[in-house]
């Protein structure tokens, strides 16, 4: 991959240098946005406990090194719901994104082409489906759906995503309402026009707020279950993922209505405080259901160094969350090209002085929970 430059990719403009840390990348970003937009961005749900613990518990790990393996240069290659990637990780569905950068989920999917990865794009995005797939047609990856509002709009959002050309839809399960955000109950964000509302833009489409009602409105009751889900999915053509698990009987459940992967994550501490973390939960769902469903991880991940810790621990994936963003505000494709670059050369690194000779090597003997 190539390194950091000062030359944006797209217009040949000499600008900014990029920030060469991935702390760096998000001390960068945070300075460039107004207040609520930034804690929009770090907020989380209650009293941000469990989005506290999601980036701590990683150290609660310790990686064990195994010297002298003559195994170099390791791989970061991996594959995922049929997808080859050249890092083991897709970037997360975060919409509203024209709120961190003027190109959103289209700069974050050609960053994504340029590093072998592939994203997973919102339905709430500021960019329709079609407009980030034609951005960048080689990282096309998933289509994120909520479960909510009137079925008969999600079976059109599906037969969309099909026609879009994506190889799968990943289904967040964890949204009956939106979660308990004090910060943004203090600095409140206008979500109007195509923040995120580009999927519903069109005339003739449902308003936004037909479909999302449940997540502005915590009164709004919800029809959808696992047997509505599944006779949905049923339809579609699609292998799917089911976003938002914590528990074995959920990850069960899912699978059982016919997911072929299962993302274990807790939304970035922004839905339910107080859930343990994906990171804590992950062994048991993995040992559980990993023989029958491919498991990814996001919630806290910040470094390589997590993404190895939940290799490790039974991911055959991670998902990029706010550290996506972060690279995304702090200079747009440029800045997303930069955290994969980083990303790659840590986890290289860690994979070197762990002695393994790919991420598809990592096994539960590479970690030991830490003793101080
Ligand atoms: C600004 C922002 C917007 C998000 N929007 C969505 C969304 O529209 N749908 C969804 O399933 N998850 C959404 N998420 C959650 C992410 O997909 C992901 O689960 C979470 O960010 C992972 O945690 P991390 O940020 O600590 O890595 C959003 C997260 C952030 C930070």
């Amino acid at each position: 991959m190539s390194a950091a430059s000062g030359v944006d990719p797209m217009t040949g403009e000499v600008v900014d240098p990029l920030p060469v840390t991935l702390p760096d990348i998000r001390a960068a970003a945070l300075a460039k946005v107004p207040a609520a937009v930034r804690d929009f961005l770090e907020g989380g749900a209650g009293d941000e406990s469990t989005l506290h613990r999601n980036t701590e518990g990683f150290a609660r790990w310790d990686l064990l090194p195994r010297v002298m393996s003559g195994r170099t240069p390791p791989s970061t290659a991996t594959e995922f719901m049929g997808l080859p990637l050249d890092l083991p990780l897709l970037t997360a569905p975060f919409g509203a994104d024209a709120l961190f950068h003027p190109e959103g989920q289209t700069a974050v999917a050609r960053a994504n082409a340029s590093a072998g990865v592939r994203s997973i794009v919102p339905e709430a995005g500021s960019f329709s489906l079609e407009e980030v797939a034609a951005a960048a047609p080689a990282a096309i990856g998933l289509a994120q759906l909520h479960p909510m509002g009137p079925p008969e709009n999600f079976a059109l959002m599906l037969a969309r995503i099909e026609r879009a050309g994506y190889r799968g839809v990943c289904v967040t399960v964890d949204c009956p309402t939106g979660g308990w955000r004090e910060r943004m109950m203090r600095t409140p964000l206008d979500f109007e026009d195509r923040i995120i509302a580009a999927n519903y833009a069109e005339p003739g489409a449902l308003d936004h707020q037909e479909v999302f009602g449940q997540l502005f409105d915590h009164t709004e009751t919800s029809v959808w279950d696992w047997e509505l889900l599944a006779g949905l999915m049923d339809r579609s053509p699609l292998p799917w993922m089911a976003k938002g698990i914590l528990t074995v009987d959920d990850a069960e459940r899912a699978i059982a209505a016919g997911a072929s992967a299962v993302l274990v994550s807790n939304h970035g501490g922004r839905q339910l405080d107080g859930a343990p973390t994906a990171l804590e939960q992950l062994p048991d769902i993995a040992e559980a259901v990993g023989s029958r469903a491919q498991i990814a991880l996001d919630s806290g991940i910040r470094r390589g160094a997590d993404i190895v810790k939940a290799l490790a621990l039974g991911a055959d994936v991670v998902v990029l969350g706010r550290l996506a963003v972060y690279g995304l505000t702090a200079a747009g494709e440029a800045g997303v090209r930069q955290v994969h670059r980083l990303l790659h050369d840590e986890i290289r690194t860690i994979l070197t002085l762990l002695g393994r000779g790919g991420v598809r090597e990592l096994r539960r003997d590479a970690v030991r929970r830490a003793r101080w």
